[in-house]
């Protein structure tokens, strides 16, 4: 064996190195000799006898010419003794006969094929055609559990929520009142009132879901009705939030209950006496006047139907002062319709239509004014977008806006009309 420069070995193996004589013993342990002796004293099945040559305690190996020896690896078993044994390797080993592997094996395996392909062919289409349902069935699940989660919160403080339904007229949110207490600019106390809180089984008749949202969240300021979102300073996340919004959207009455309702408090309205028995509300009184002011006597709905809740100082505690004195909203008096909405012919059909669906955030309006969302639409009830990725709704679908020619909203188209006639006379 020489190094050349590069520093490689090269073994000639033509030459042959004569080791001591078969039979020596070189390690004071046991001859050597054809038939390998192991540590235990058992022949190891080398390769026909021959010396497999394994010394490695550093001992030229004999070479007697070219032979192969296939593989050889120490067994772990005999490793602990020292021992070798060479194997014959995997791809050489035998396997079974041609009878067998074009038989039963080739039937088996064509078998389980079979079986695959009718999971693939079957279950998979089964699979898909029932994946709609399951999704579905997942979405209401969803939905369920979010109305329930909502409905806890919506109880009163006493039931563990926070409250809403206490004011808002029960958990069916039918409208109540509130007390509280009016106080000036100074913080000065004015009055201990109670403030007509409105029924809520209507909300999304006039408001769409972000319009909601956004009173939950900040409340409303000068009123009983408190700022409940995190954003407002309140103690409730947008999930909470999102919850109240699922159980509210679940306790809503239909357009058609709604102004069933109306008929009826219109129709008391009309009956209704002061003390000395005359008719509060006598024939010249117009419709639109009546619905402009639904409930102020009656509590009815909490004042959710009448528009002087919002547009007449003192209306939500029983002290309005002229209709259209405002409030939340502009004051409607002194020819501000007309001056919103002109023209005798266009401008009652405008401000319907405005009447009818209300304000929307960022929108313009009239004859130069811009929407916040806060006026709610009163004939047609709001298309609903449902926005899961920005809001983590579940379940809701999206709708389309109610017609007010002839499903209406919370009034019909009619009513809005003789709301708008008498508006603009104020
Ligand atoms: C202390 C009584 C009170 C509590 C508690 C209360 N609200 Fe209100 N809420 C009111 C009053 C009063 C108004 C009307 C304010 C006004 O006159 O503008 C109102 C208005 C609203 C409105 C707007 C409805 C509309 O048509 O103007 C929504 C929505 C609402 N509340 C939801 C809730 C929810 C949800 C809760 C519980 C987290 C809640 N409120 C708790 C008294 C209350
Ligand atoms: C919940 C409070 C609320 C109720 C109830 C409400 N409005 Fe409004 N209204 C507003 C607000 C707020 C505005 C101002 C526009 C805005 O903020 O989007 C407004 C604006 C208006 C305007 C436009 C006035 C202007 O000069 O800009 C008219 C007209 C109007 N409302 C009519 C009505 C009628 C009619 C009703 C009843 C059927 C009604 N509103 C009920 C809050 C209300």
């Amino acid at each position: 064996m020489t190094v050349d420069a590069a520093g490689s070995f090269i073994v000639d193996t033509g030459i042959i190195i004569q080791g001591p004589p078969i039979g020596t013993n070189t390690t004071g342990q046991e001859a050597q000799g054809p038939h390998c002796i192991t540590g235990g004293g058992k022949p190891t099945d080398g390769a026909g006898g021959q010396h497999a040559g394994h010394d490695r305690g550093g001992r030229p190996l004999h070479r007697r010419g070219p032979r192969r020896v296939l593989r050889l690896h120490q067994h772990p078993q005999l490793a602990g003794r020292g021992g070798l044994r060479a194997e014959l390797a995997a791809n050489r080993k035998p396997y079974h006969s041609d009878e067998e592997l074009e038989g039963r094996k080739l039937d088996r395996t064509l078998t389980y094929g079979l079986a695959g392909l009718f999971v693939v062919a079957i279950g998979l289409p089964l699979y898909w055609l029932s994946e709609p349902g399951r999704q579905e069935g997942a979405e209401e699940d969803f939905g369920r559990k979010f109305v329930d989660r909502g409905a806890e919160l919506f109880a009163t403080t006493e039931e563990g929520g926070f409250n809403c339904a206490f004011c808002h007229g029960g958990m069916n949110a039918e409208g109540g009142v509130a007390d509280y207490t009016i106080t000036d600019a100074n913080g000065q106390f004015v009055a201990e009132v109670e403030w007509q809180a409105p029924a809520l089984n209507t909300v999304r008749l006039r408001y769409d879901r972000e319009e909601v949202r956004y009173v939950i969240t900040y409340g409303r300021p000068f009123s009983p009705m408190a700022a409940w979102g995190l954003e407002g300073g309140g103690p409730l996340n947008d999930q909470q939030i999102q919850n109240l919004i699922d159980y509210i959207e679940s306790i809503q009455i239909t357009p058609a209950e709604s102004q069933e309702q109306v008929a009826e408090e219109l129709a008391d309205m009309r009956e209704l006496e002061d003390e000395d028995g005359r008719k509060v509300y006598p024939p010249s009184v117009s419709d639109g006047e009546l619905l402009f002011n639904l409930g102020y006597e009656s509590g009815f709905a909490g004042g959710a139907y009448a528009c002087g809740r919002c547009h007449t100082i003192g209306w939500s505690y029983g002290e309005k002062t002229a209709d259209g004195s405002g409030g939340l909203g502009p004051s409607l008096r002194n020819g501000v319709s007309i001056n919103q909405f002109p023209g005798a012919f266009q401008g009652p059909v405008a401000q319907a239509d405005f009447v009818c669906s209300g304000s929307e955030e960022g929108q313009p309006y009239g004859r130069q004014s811009q929407g916040t969302g806060q006026m709610p639409g009163f004939c047609q009830t709001p298309e609903v977008v449902s926005n899961p990725l920005e809001t983590g709704e579940v379940g809701v679908e999206d709708e389309e806006p109610s017609d007010p020619d002839t499903v209406g909203g919370m009034l019909t188209k009619e009513q809005v009309e003789a709301i708008v006639v008498y508006e603009r006379q104020l």
